[in-house]
């Protein structure tokens, strides 16, 4: 047995190694056979002798199981994120500031690039990966370990010495360039969604319940940051970069020390200079204070570190043509005309449509059909054309106006908001009665499941013309459309009669009133505690509520006082979707009034479903522990937060306690 335990360690370690060799070193020493050959005889191994497999081992990277959600886990140290210099002057600013600061002449730095990712934090305890999790508000992420685990690159177990008991590391999940390009054809030839950036790529691949999946996806890892670290002893960022490479970490190539303004510069210059020439996305440089005692002296403020800052590069631009302008009708009505571009590729995405927004857009710009523009993209942010190149211009330019009727129905298009904006003025429009039902049967709504796709089906097949009308539709009338089988039939039925039990505030964000989203329909909900007393709602009472302003307040007045809007209302009253937001049970409450604080790990309930058993008790949920704090919700893994309710007398609950709360 002992030859037998020895044997599977020794081929745990080799092949972690040969891993590491392969993946962080690109500099393999055994073939890709071999590699394999060597796994499939620790998996024999471990499969007759179940009892000496462990985390670490190399088989255990894929295999895990389907999840139905990601629980959440808290960063024992929160994940800041960085504040930007627009350029090189913000950049020379703030390192005079950390010279004044630290009263010091010259001040040493690290220059890293600044990954255009997703950022994790990965736990190792004892040398061992045990948890990693995404950055989510900074103080609690998502639990994704089984995903991370299927990255090649990240170590299973640390190599070398020098191991503390608890090691956090932090870095950027990212997709290269190359791989994101074969990954969205690939999808091309299955007929997927494409992605619309390697961030977005990333970002979908490390949020699959399914590790499988996750594991198919080309996602790297650069590691540049730590959380907690016991006994940690580094003197400077340099030094924990370089033991990062030992334990087996990936580092970027181009972290490079800095140690003066100048350096600082030519380094910003040098890396916006070559972006184009890297194997992926960078959106700025990030410069770091290498001294760990100098970062400490300097401390943080709440969101961001007052010893780094990221030096943010100017959005990528493309030049290319206008092929023409089209017109989309949204939700509301609003009419607004969107470029078709020659197809232009600007940091990882095509982009071939641009919206122009309105026609004083149009005019200012003097933007016509063919004229040769310049795109930009700055991350996330819809491309917008900056400006017409006029000496491009040939004599085939033509000019555009928006029309006068609307494109899908051809009724009248009005101005509206001092002629800014066009609206069509039929409030039966097709094209805005598609875009409502899908916004009303959507999951933050009435969250219909599997409704979305098929509302353009029942639309064209004119089953129904208002959102009210879903609650007519028989089985029947479905069957005889193309694509629904009994058992689809049914199931809609039966999730659209399942949203007749949804909350006021749903019910209100789901009408798709102008201005109204999440927020203001859970204050509203809140004041008038059911829809008649909406329909009657004052200009001066809405405007009291606090965060309701008088364009917010005008735009509901406007949507309760019209004719066609009461009839859908009256309708949606007649199926008995009337709910109400129950104050008056709040009184009744038992957690009225008290505040809690959740830490840990619950096995039982994501953290948003315990908040909102919290809140609809009447309770509070708040992130830090104070003496305020009336409760202390504590799942596994509890850490700071737990101490810190201990030492100030605080009532702790574990899972079951809190449980308990609401089974009477
Ligand atoms: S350091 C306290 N270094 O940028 C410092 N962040 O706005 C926190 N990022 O959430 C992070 N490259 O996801 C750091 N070389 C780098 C980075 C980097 C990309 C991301 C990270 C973070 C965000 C900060």
């Amino acid at each position: 047995m002992e030859n037998i335990k020895r044997k599977i360690l020794k081929l745990k370690d080799e092949l972690n190694r040969h891993n590491y060799r392969y993946y962080i070193l690109n500099d393999p020493i055994i073939s890709d056979f071999k590699y394999d050959e060597m796994l499939r005889e620790l998996e024999a191994l471990e499969n007759k002798y179940p009892k000496f497999k462990t985390l670490d081992s190399p088989t255990q990277r894929v295999g895990a199981p389907i999840l139905k959600f990601f629980k959440p886990l808290e960063h024992r140290t929160p994940m800041l994120s960085l504040s930007n210099a627009k350029d090189q002057n913000e950049i020379v600013d703030f390192y005079h500031r950390i010279l004044k600061l630290l009263k010091l002449n010259n001040v040493e730095f690290v220059g890293e690039t600044k990954l255009d990712g997703i950022g994790v934090e990965l736990i190792y305890e004892n040398g061992i990966f045990t948890a990693g999790a995404t950055r989510g508000d900074g103080y609690i992420g998502e639990n994704i370990t089984q995903n991370l685990r299927t990255i090649r690159q990240i170590p299973l177990k640390l190599l070398g010495d020098n191991i503390p008991e608890i090691l956090e590391v932090r870095g950027e999940v990212i997709i290269s360039n190359e791989n994101f390009q074969e990954l969205n054809r690939n999808r091309e030839n299955k007929n997927e969604p494409l992605f619309a950036n390697p961030r977005n790529a990333a970002a979908g691949s490390l949020r699959q319940l399914d590790p499988k999946i996750t594991e198919k996806r080309p996602l790297e890892i650069y590691i540049y940051a730590f959380g907690e670290i016991t006994d940690n002893n580094f003197e400077t960022h340099w030094d924990f970069l370089k033991q990062l490479k030992k334990w087996g970490f990936p580092t970027n190539p181009y972290n490079k020390i800095l140690s003066d303004e100048k350096e600082m510069i030519k380094y910003f210059n040098k890396m916006e200079n070559d972006r184009n020439t890297l194997p992926y996305d960078i959106d700025g440089i990030v410069l770091k204070v290498n001294s760990l005692d100098h970062q400490n002296k300097l401390g943080t403020r709440t969101r961001n570190p007052r010893w780094a800052i990221a030096g943010k590069f100017k959005p990528k631009q493309e030049i290319t043509q206008i092929i023409s302008i089209d017109e989309q009708v949204g939700r509301t009505g609003i009419i607004t005309p969107v470029a078709n571009l020659k197809p232009v590729k600007i940091s990882g995405a095509t982009i071939s449509r641009v919206t122009l927004h309105n026609q004083d857009e149009i005019d200012r710009k003097d933007i016509r059909i063919n004229d040769f523009v310049i795109v930009e993209r700055a991350g996330d942010v819809i491309p917008k054309v900056i400006k017409v190149i006029k000496k491009k211009r040939t004599n085939n330019t033509k000019t555009y106006k928006l029309p006068k009727k609307c494109p899908v129905c051809n009724s009248p298009a009005i101005k509206i908001e001092n002629g800014a904006l066009l609206k069509c003025s039929n409030i039966s429009c097709p094209a805005q009665l598609k875009k409502s039902i899908e916004h009303f049967v959507s999951k933050k709504a009435m969250d219909i499941a599997g409704a979305e796709a098929t509302m353009n089906l029942l639309v064209e097949a004119k089953l129904i013309s208002n959102v009210a009308e879903l609650y007519d539709l028989k089985e029947e009338d479905l069957v005889e459309l193309e694509r629904f089988g009994k058992k689809s039939a049914q199931n809609l039925i039966k999730s659209v009669d399942k949203s007749k039990n949804t909350s006021l505030q749903k019910l209100i964000y789901a009408l798709g009133i102008p201005n109204v989203g999440e927020y203001t329909s859970k204050l509203l909900a809140k004041k008038y505690g059911n829809f008649k007393s909406l329909l009657n709602a004052k200009q001066d009472e809405l405007v009291e509520i606090e965060d309701i302003g008088p364009i917010v307040a005008e735009s509901i007045l406007t949507f309760v006082k019209e004719e066609k809007n009461i009839k859908v209302i009256n309708s949606l009253f007649q199926h008995e979707i009337n709910p109400t937001y129950d104050n008056s049970k709040n009184e009744l409450q038992k957690l009225k009034n008290k505040t809690f604080v959740l830490t840990g790990t619950l096995e039982n309930y994501t953290r948003d479903k315990a908040k909102s058993l919290i809140e609809n008790a009447g309770g509070k949920a708040t992130n830090t522990v104070s003496k305020k704090t009336d409760y202390l919700i504590a799942g596994s893994n509890s850490g700071t937060k737990l101490k810190k309710a201990k030492k100030l007398n605080i009532k702790i609950l574990n899972e079951s306690e809190f449980k308990n709360l609401f089974s009477e």
